[in-house]
């Protein structure tokens, strides 16, 4: 079976030839049913479900367009990312801002525009309180990003506290506004990825829902992403905690939220998944460079580096499956996988078994979230992007970045 859907080993060392010495591979189409597999799961439980696509996770415009085509909110976090939604076509009235850092021109802009502007403090509040008092919009679309207080957890910094005072000192002044409408609730709580966690978001963010809308329900309620995606089981192991299954969350999230409101009249239920729809539509394909054994011990060197697989820097052995270039040559043993950077830290895998020779084919799964966006051009610059089209067939959606991209910008 090979590695990649689509793709059999022979197009991989095809692909390898055309573009250098490492690629990422795209697969929108598992995207959307990454996508479709959660709306249908969620809806099952709670028929008014929203997704956003989070463009700080992945911005492939492939797979924004497609996100969207679903009917999927924009999920941006700064005036580039709101730039790019508006650039691939999205309404803007489908996007949401997030973010905690938002100057008044992104403001005026995402406010004018009609776009949903989730409010991350009080003085962002009253920043575009007076936007909007002095006719900044039509009609200002207004979220407020709620922290909440979570069991065993030290509070973050993101969104409004919801016991401040002026909480609700600042939806007052929203709601005396006539142009604007205060629409919804958002939260989104990093770093516990557990059903039970999600649960219990969703009951605190029903409960606030009820508490700030007393007299009709908001128009939705946000619950943010940091939900954990399909995994290979070498990766799961390392986690810690059983990883949740999508239909785990969707009884964490809608079936919670079912029982506080009905469908049919209570808020749309809006989830901003990254990693759980995106890292499994990426792969990231490299080459055995070298191999040589210091004191005993096996070392592989590739083509790529950690900045190209993880580079938010997790302590993580990415699960990968080696493609051999002449299986006669391959060298069984326990095997450290190292990047192309002159860093100590640039292991991608510290003890794989298997055979590996120079020339292999390394296909790194799971890296669909927090790559090609974080990528630096550090060393070396940003790889192609090639798409599996379903017939397989393929199609380059990013070109590799060369010497010229990197110096555009410097002036000398
Ligand atoms: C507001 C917001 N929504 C969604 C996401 C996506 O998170 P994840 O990729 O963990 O699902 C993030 C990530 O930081 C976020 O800050």
């Amino acid at each position: 079976m090979s590695l990649i859907p689509r793709l059999d080993d022979t197009a991989l060392f095809g692909l390898l030839a055309e573009h250098g010495d490492s690629f990422y591979v795209l697969d929108t189409g598992g995207y959307e049913q990454n996508l479709r597999e959660l709306q249908a799961l969620f809806a099952a439980r709670y028929g008014r479900i929203g997704i956003g696509h989070s463009y700080k996770t992945n911005y492939i415009p492939q797979l924004c367009r497609a996100a969207y085509g679903l009917g999927a909110y924009a999920e941006v976090v700064s005036r580039m990312e709101f730039d790019m939604a508006l650039r691939f076509g999205a309404d803007p009235r489908r996007i949401i801002v997030n973010g905690p850092v938002k100057d008044d021109g992104l403001l005026r802009d995402a406010l004018a525009a009609g776009s949903i502007v989730h409010i991350d403090g009080i003085e962002e509040g009253r920043r575009a309180w007076r936007i909007l008092a002095d006719g900044g919009a039509a009609k200002g679309r207004i979220g407020l990003r709620l922290n909440l207080p979570m069991e065993g957890r030290t509070r973050s910094r993101f969104g409004i506290g919801v016991e401040d005072p002026e909480l609700h000192e600042l939806l007052g002044a929203f709601r005396g506004l006539a142009a604007c409408t205060v629409e919804g609730i958002h939260c989104h709580i990093g770093g516990d990825r557990t059903a039970a966690s999600y649960a219990e978001r969703t009951e605190r963010m029903a409960a606030a829902a009820k508490e700030l809308f007393p007299d009709a329900p908001p128009r939705y309620v946000d619950i943010g992403g940091g939900l954990a995606g399909r995994m290979p089981e070498a990766l799961q192991q390392q986690l810690g905690y059983r990883v949740p299954s999508m239909a785990d969350y969707a009884q964490a999230i809608a079936g919670t939220f079912a029982r506080r409101f009905d469908a049919s009249t209570g808020p749309e239920l809006i989830v901003e998944p990254g990693i759980a729809v995106l890292s499994d539509a990426l792969w990231f394909v490299c080459q055995v460079a070298a191999v040589k054994r210091i004191a005993g011990k096996h070392h592989a060197i590739v083509t790529g580096s950690i900045y190209n697989v993880k580079p938010t820097l997790h302590g993580f052995d990415l699960a990968f499956g080696a493609v051999p270039r002449d299986a006669s040559l391959g060298e069984a043993a326990e095997w450290a996988v190292s990047g192309y950077t002159c860093m100590e830290i640039d292991v991608l895998h510290r003890g794989w078994n298997g055979k590996l020779a120079t020339g292999d084919l390394l296909v790194f799964s799971n890296a669909g979230a927090y790559t090609v966006v974080l990528k630096p051009p550090f060393i070396k610059p940003m790889p192609a992007i090639v798409e599996v089209l379903p017939d397989g067939s393929t199609a380059t959606v990013k070109i590799a970045e060369e010497v010229g991209d990197i110096l555009r910008t410097y002036r000398w």
